[in-house]
């Protein structure tokens, strides 16, 4: 592979992503909430940072743009339908752009639901999702201006993609939402096996990204909407698929 990803944990549980390009020595950062960590690393590396790349407006995820633009001269790619929200853009992207990060082919897939603007980005090559605040591991992100159907229509695009997809996602959540699989499935023994193996990676300090999407159709309740056994065991089958999701993700909100 010639793409290599860092992971730098920022914040209160934001994981920031630097993508470095071994050939082409290229380097960019996705979603950089915090500079200072992500200039650390980059000193640390010895390399110089070509592009930022931002999924959506939220502080956690632009909050470090102005000072690396500043810093390292870099481009600044941010979805266009945040153009008033972010500031300092060089290159606006939207829905099925075809883009180059860190000097790989990357696909722009607009996902709307925790923000009306949320775009997620896949490396085509490496099939590597940088998923931002829409799909999280075992979870997803709030519905904040999206509506319900919006969100789900959006997962249901990330699921499109091939299984053994690598995904990075916005933040450690991991855990709070293995919880939650747990308390509505507590005699599934799948969810079981991956929860204890959550509770001990977390408590070792271990990173639960990246995480295949494979994994993700099977045992993500979020994702779960068409799947005839955990609808019957959530007693479910009166609801719509759209009703499913609504369900699930207001009961999260409260959990
Ligand atoms: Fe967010």
């Amino acid at each position: 592979m010639m793409i290599e990803v860092e992971i730098v944990p920022a914040l209160n549980d934001n994981y920031i992503y630097i993508i470095h390009n071994k050939t082409k020595f290229l380097t960019s950062v996705l979603d950089p909430g915090d500079p200072d960590p992500v200039i650390k690393k980059l000193k640390e590396k010895n390399w110089q940072l070509n592009q930022i790349i931002n999924t959506h407006h939220h502080f956690d995820h632009t909050d470090g743009n102005d000072k690396l633009i500043e810093m390292y001269n870099a481009e600044l790619v941010a979805p266009v339908y945040d153009n008033q929200r972010i500031n300092g853009v060089h290159l606006n992207v939207s829905d099925k752009d075809v883009i180059e990060i860190a000097g790989t082919s990357s696909n722009v897939i607009f996902t709307p639901g925790h923000t009306s603007g949320h775009i997620c980005f896949y490396l085509n090559d490496e099939k590597i999702l940088f998923s931002g605040d829409t799909l999280f591991n075992l979870g997803c992100g709030r519905v904040f201006e999206g509506s319900m159907e919006q969100m789900q229509d959006s997962l249901k695009k990330i699921i499109n993609l091939p299984d053994e997809t690598e995904v990075y996602c916005g933040h450690e959540y991991t855990l709070s939402n293995a919880k939650f699989c747990l308390s509505l499935q507590p005699n599934n023994i799948e969810i079981k096996k991956k929860y204890d193996e959550i509770v001990k990676k977390r408590n070792n300090n271990q990173f639960t990204v990246p995480f295949k999407l494979g994994e993700q159709k099977l045992l993500n309740p979020f994702l779960q909407f068409d799947n005839k056994d955990f609808i019957k065991t959530m007693n479910l089958n009166e609801k719509t698929e759209t009703e499913i999701f609504e369900y699930l993700r207001n009961k999260k909100d409260n959990f």
